[in-house]
């Protein structure tokens, strides 16, 4: 009696080890298969798509009689009625061979950060908390319409 349930036991044990080593093999042969190939993540957006998703619309030229023209000027000629109370003239957004020298970031960065930031006047304020980036992505094309130039 004591003989057979030993056997039986044995057998027991003998399947559990065998269930075991197959569901090993069934887990290594998992772990080895190929992961799927990593994907690129795409590219950063170019200066240019941003510019062209944010177009000059009826909002910018509001935005920018608003809050620029007291130095900048109607017409964006730096002749605002501010400009002869600031120690730096403000700049003539219709000089094309000035702002041919400026890329579009180095304008949202002027315009965003100040002209602090791209080591212009302090007395060009700084934008970055009044506006969202679109808005100043479309400024910068407004000025880029106003000189009707584009960084060289
Ligand atoms: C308080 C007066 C003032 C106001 C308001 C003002 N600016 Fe200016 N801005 C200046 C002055 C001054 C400069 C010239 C800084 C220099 O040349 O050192 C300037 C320069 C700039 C420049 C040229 C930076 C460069 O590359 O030389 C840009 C672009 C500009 N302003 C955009 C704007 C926009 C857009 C607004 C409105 C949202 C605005 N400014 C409002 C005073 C002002």
């Amino acid at each position: 009696m004591k003989k057979l349930k030993n056997s039986i036991l044995q057998i027991i044990l003998a399947i559990i080890v065998i269930l075991a080593l197959y569901a090993c093999g069934q887990s290594q042969k998992e772990e080895h298969t190929p992961s799927p190939p990593i994907t690129k993540a795409p590219p950063e957006p170019i200066i240019q798509e941003k510019l062209v998703s944010h177009p000059v619309t009826k909002k910018t030229r509001q935005t920018y009689q608003w809050y620029c023209t007291q130095c900048h000027g109607v017409k964006g000629k730096g002749d605002g009625i501010n400009s002869p109370h600031v120690t730096v003239p403000p700049r003539n957004h219709t000089k094309a061979s000035y702002l041919e020298t400026r890329s579009d970031q180095e304008l949202f960065d002027a315009i965003s950060e100040g002209g602090l930031k791209i080591g212009r006047a302090p007395c060009m304020p700084s934008w970055g908390n009044t506006f969202d980036k679109e808005t100043i992505w479309s400024l910068v094309r407004y000025i880029r319409e106003l000189c009707k130039c584009e960084a060289v």
